[in-house]
């Protein structure tokens, strides 16, 4: 059984932001409501025909250029995404199709903004059993496309992105552990109410929208991370101290404090993305991590735990020596 270690990192926004106050246009909010409730200053959103795909191509190009690596080395791909570009095939086919790639497994995973997390856990499984050597992850979401821009309580919250990262076969860790829960009996609270099978005139209409009762959201999600942080920490033996950084699901800035408090540690180890991204969804902990990698933050050998809660419900860990 070999471990797995990341290799290289990559994100990618879309060029146009979208400000509070755009959104103030838009809906009965403010700049002041958002900030307070939410931590969101300004969001990403994709332009008229740029897709979940193209945001995904960008940062697995990054991704796959700091890992040191051609495309052609690359032997998995899964992509997670709520928003693919079509019913099929799947994103992460189109995706390697971009690539150059022929023959690999490619493959979707829908776990919202828990996906990444799923999906790393998966990519990881692949390399520990031998069945792949080079994996490339990707969170990519254009969360704006199921946005009901008339709802002031979800169109504040999203926005559009992609990250990615390498993951290689190695002899010692590098990903420690993964958690990956979900429970479908909250399935009302967070969901966009139609798809294929059902009510499918909304697909076509075009008012296949999420919809939240983000109160309710809040509260679980809250009680459930902090479950998963305790599963994670006891499994391995660690103490909160052995945690370097954190790198969470950009829901809310209150629940990524919450779970700061939780982990007793200081907001400087945790990486903040959600003011300038808003929620993307299954990309915000890739392009969180990018970030923080690129500017020095995270280093080699620095113990880092990502935790994700997202629809369905769903939610996850995954603990890794960087
Ligand atoms: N601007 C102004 N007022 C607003 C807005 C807005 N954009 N949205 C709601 N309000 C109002 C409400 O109508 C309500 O008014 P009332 O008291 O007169 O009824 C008041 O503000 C309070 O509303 P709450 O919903 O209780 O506000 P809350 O503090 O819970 O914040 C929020 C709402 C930001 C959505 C929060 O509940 C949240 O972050 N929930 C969790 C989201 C999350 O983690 N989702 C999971 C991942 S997402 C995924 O998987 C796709």
């Amino acid at each position: 059984m070999k471990y797995s270690r990341i290799t290289g990192t990559g994100g990618y926004l879309p060029s146009r932001t979208m400000t509070n106050a755009e959104l103030e246009e838009l809906v009965d909010t403010s700049d002041e409501w958002i900030i307070s409730r939410t931590g969101i200053k300004e969001r990403h959103i994709a332009a008229d025909g740029e897709t979940t795909c193209d945001l995904a191509e960008q940062a697995s190009r990054r991704a796959i250029e700091a890992a040191g690596l051609s495309s052609s080395d690359i032997d998995l791909i899964i992509v997670a995404t709520t928003t693919p570009d079509l019913v099929f095939p799947s994103t992460a086919c189109l995706l390697q199709n971009r690539l150059g790639i022929q023959g690999c497994a490619a493959f979707d995973v829908q776990a919202v903004c828990t996906g990444f997390v799923y999906a790393l856990g998966i990519a990881e499984k692949f390399i520990r059993t031998e069945s792949a050597t080079r994996a490339l992850v990707v969170g990519a979401e254009t969360l704006s496309r199921i946005t009901d821009w008339t709802d002031r309580g979800t169109c504040v919250l999203f926005g559009d992105g992609a990250g990615a990262v390498v993951i290689e076969a190695a002899d010692k860790p590098g990903i420690i552990s993964t958690h990956l829960h979900a429970d479908g009996q909250y399935k009302e609270l967070l969901k966009v109410p139609c798809g294929v099978s059902t009510e499918y005139e909304k697909m076509r209409d075009g008012t296949a929208f999420m919809t939240m009762q983000g109160n309710e959201v809040f509260k679980v999600a809250v009680n459930t991370l902090g479950q998963i942080v305790d599963e994670t920490l006891k499994e391995n033996g660690l103490e909160k101290s052995d945690v370097t950084w954190l790198v969470p699901h950009q829901a809310n800035i209150r629940i990524i404090r919450a779970m700061a408090k939780k982990l007793g540690m200081s907001m400087d180890h945790v990486v903040v993305t959600v003011e300038r991204h808003g929620n993307t969804s299954a990309a915000s902990i890739p392009l969180a991590f990018d970030e923080a990698v690129r500017d020095g933050r995270i280093q080699r050998g620095d113990t880092v735990l990502m935790e994700a809660f997202g629809g369905g419900f769903t939610w996850g860990s995954i603990l890794l020596k960087y």
